[in-house]
């Protein structure tokens, strides 16, 4: 990742000064806030009512198909769609020939170099024609009735043997994505020459995929010149951006609408071509238009977390400072990557350490795009930097845990020095250590038959501190129910009960009187995309700032009317309450409020306090038992220790950290693309032969942590980012733990039963 880019659109500039909220005191004690209180939409999601855009069905609506390349490197000859468009129920077909399809989908520095339907098809499964048809049915007959003639091209899908002289050009411009990004401060050199102990080595990652439980997709409708959109999307605001510049059309007139949402991680940050292609659909057939990819298709299309190729080499002095560290990367951006996804990040500001330089490369190659996935490129790195950190722990023969706090910076070094507002680094590895068990786990017996136990242990930060723009509005209504407006989308994080959570805080009105307006960009306000880890620090202090201009002029109405100064009320279960003797008037009994039906709050998201950064840290420990005959890797338990400022809401907090950790247990011992070197083709894309963790692999024993500390000064909640910091110290801690269960240390990942049991056979053990 290019240090201090946003993986996503940045549209917002800082908020204007006022209904910020930013005089708003730091909440004391509080009442909801940090309570473990279920789901405010937690019913509709378990029982299935929620209607998802997977379950609507509008009337005369059509289904959509699309026709892909089966090769990894093809030119499209000729597309013959005579006999499908005389299929039954088939209403429309579309072709790169179509004019209206003649729509710029990706672009190098020179400008577009691909189209929605390109007649280059430079990764399997790319898009070649679509028919839309009366059942979703018809439209897959029809589309596998297209008849296409290509000319099949050399290929690459190695990204290391895309570099090597001669190898087939996947972009016109060479196989090189961008120039070699490198960071660099203090003298490495000179770093090496004063440790007393180096490490260097060379790691691998997986290419592994998001495989949200929600596939993607879009139903699309056209009232005129008016554009609808029910997406499947981590950000509807800015969907309407991309559609907009797409459709050449005025914000004004599109309208995106996402209200429940299955999962992302970083693979729905972009506007997909199913979109665009259901609308061309829509115009042509003045119908609406339903496009979802099918599992199997998510996987080619879909976007990815790209394997890296890491070498890592570190230089220590005997008391455990670190002198140097120098790294490159690289990796496999696919053909048309949205994101380049390698990240250096926590090399360069982790650990205290002068001299660093870094670099980074991304390669085209034929495959599926690299896109955002959580944390893009962190847990990479945490996997060649922790794992490093071990290796020089064991080399000074020091506790892996004391290396760490002996490394423990208070600024940010990549950041020319500037202070963090908090960091819990020193706490999170601490007392994650402590609540662990560290020091008993570590002396204690890794078992002496062919089951071994071990533990790990790997911290890291996240590097991304939100984009602050989001307005929301809150009204308190007459009977003293109240509706949050809010722009974010909930993708399945709990965002809307967080948020419902901080309103209840300052009115003091019960959750179930909240109903909540989000995620539509023709009745809700901006709010940035569900991702980087933003969504809580960026828009809940919006949310407090609106909910306190309700209150405050709810107040004032309740002093009047009560003749009692405002400073003696509070609001409290519904009621305005005399703080000295408890004397209670439900608010919806106020006269005054009676007379104006409803009062309004607006409330923006403060800037970024100036000269400082707000970061989440995390340490996460694990024990493992590794089966030497079979090779299985069975994580026994697991504690992850968060500094993400104020835990808002723990049982939210707790499934983001779980789920973190099971989605780095997947990258440590059994995600993995893999491709066909000799048709380049993905040979297990499907929920049966990749193979994510299911509810048996995932640790029993989890304890979630939460460093409590109140980060004042990055917002008015106190709360900094969770969703990425979970996943991203995963992977590395249990490779870790499995080193230290088995003595072997596995640099390249997945640590799958097969490469266990190899590693084994080849130490002669
Ligand atoms: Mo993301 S990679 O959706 O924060």
């Amino acid at each position: 990742m290019r240090t201090g880019e946003p993986y996503f659109a940045q549209t917002g500039a800082g908020a204007p000064a006022g209904q910020t909220g930013a005089d708003l005191p730091p909440w004391g004690e509080t009442r909801i806030v940090g309570k473990p209180l279920p789901r405010v939409d937690g019913y509709e999601r378990a029982s299935g009512t929620a209607v998802y855009v997977r379950d609507m069905a509008l009337p005369g609506m059509l289904h959509g198909a699309i026709v892909r390349c089966p090769h990894a490197n093809a030119r499209v000859k000729n597309v013959d769609v005579s006999k499908a468009e005389k299929m039954p129920g088939v209403r429309a077909v579309i072709t790169g020939q179509t004019p209206a399809a003649k729509i710029p989908w990706y672009s190098g520095d020179k400008g577009p170099t691909s189209w929605l339907f390109d007649a280059h098809c430079r990764h399997e499964g790319e898009e070649v024609a679509a028919v839309a048809a009366d059942t979703p049915e018809q439209a897959q007959d029809a589309a596998r009735a297209v008849s296409v003639e290509y000319e099949v091209l050399p290929f690459v899908v190695d990204h290391e043997k895309a570099l090597e002289a001669g190898a087939p050009a996947v972009q016109e411009g060479g196989n090189r994505f961008g120039e070699p990004s490198v960071y660099q401060r203090g003298d490495v050199a000179a770093g090496f020459a004063a440790a007393d102990a180096v490490i260097e080595n060379t790691y691998h990652t997986p290419t592994v995929f998001h495989t949200a439980m929600e596939v993607h997709g879009s139903v699309v409708q056209w009232d005129g010149d008016r554009l609808t959109v029910w997406d499947t999307t981590q950000g509807v605001f800015n969907r309407r951006i991309e559609l907009a510049q797409i459709f050449k059309m005025p914000l004004s007139s599109i309208r995106v609408v996402s209200l429940y949402m299955g999962g992302g991680f970083g693979s729905k940050l972009e506007v997909g071509k199913y979109t665009v292609i259901a609308a061309l659909f829509a115009r042509m057939t003045n119908r609406p238009v339903k496009i979802f990819l099918s599992r199997e298709e998510t996987f080619l299309c879909a976007g990815n977390r790209p394997a890296n190729r890491i070498w890592l080499k570190a230089g220590v002095k005997k008391d455990g400072t670190l002198t140097a560290l120098e790294a490159r990367f690289s990796g496999p951006a696919g053909a048309y990557p949205s994101w380049d996804a390698l990240s250096s990040y926590q090399i360069s500001d982790l650990y205290l350490c002068p001299n660093v330089r870094t670099e980074e490369q991304n390669v085209f190659i034929n495959a599926g795009k690299a896109r955002p996935m959580r944390a893009p490129g962190f847990p990479a790195c945490s996997w060649a930097l922790e794992q490093t950190m071990d290796q020089l722990a064991a080399k000074l023969a020091m506790d892996p845990v004391e290396l760490r706090l002996k490394n423990i910076p208070t600024v940010s070094q990549i950041e020319k020095n500037i202070p963090y507002t908090t960091t819990g680094l020193r706490q999170c590895i601490a007392e994650g250590a402590k609540t662990f068990g560290w020091s008993e786990a570590r002396r204690g017996s890794r078992g002496d038959g062919h089951v071994r136990r071990g533990t790990g242990m790997a911290a890291g930060m996240w590097g991304w501190a939100g984009e602050p723009s989001a307005i929301v509005i809150v009204k308190l209504l007459a009977d003293g129910s109240v509706n949050l407006n809010m722009g974010a989308s909930d993708i399945g994080t709990g965002t809307k009960t967080v948020m419902a959570m901080v309103v209840s805080e300052e009115l003091g009105v019960p959750l179930e009187k909240i109903a909540i307006e989000h995620a539509d960009t023709a009745t809700t306000q901006y709010a940035p995309d569900s991702g980087g880890s933003q969504i809580t620090l960026v828009c809940a202090p919006a949310v407090r700032a609106a909910a306190a201009a309700v209150k405050a002029e709810l107040l004032s109405l309740a002093a009047a009317e009560l003749s009692q100064p405002a400073a003696a009320l509070r609001l409290r279960d519904g009621a305005v309450e005399q703080t000295a003797d408890g004397k209670r008037v439900p608010i919806a009994d106020l006269k005054s409020l009676g007379e104006r039906q409803l009062l309004i709050g607006v409330g923006r998201r403060a800037p970024h306090p100036a000269g400082k950064t707000a970061l989440p840290f995390v340490a996460q420990f694990a024990e493992v038992e590794v089966n030497t005959r079979t090779g299985a890797v069975k994580v026994l338990r697991m504690v992850a220790a968060h500094d993400s400022g104020r835990a808002m809401s723990p049982l939210t907090y707790k499934n983001q950290v779980i789920g973190g950790f099971a989605q780095g247990l997947g990258l440590a011992i059994s995600e993995q693309r893999v491709m066909d070197r000799q048709t380049g083709k993905v040979v297990n894309a499907n929920w049966h032969d990749y193979k994510i963790p299911t509810a048996l692999d995932v640790p029993t024993s989890h304890t979630c942590l939460p460093i409590d500390l109140h980060d004042t000064e990055c917002n008015t909640t106190g709360a900094k980012g969770l969703g990425e910091p979970a996943t991203i110290p995963s992977a590395a801690a249990i490779a870790n733990a499995v080193c230290n269960a088995i003595g072997v240390r596995f640099f390249d990942g997945p640590i799958t039963p097969a490469r266990v049991l190899e590693t084994l056979a080849r130490k002669g053990a």
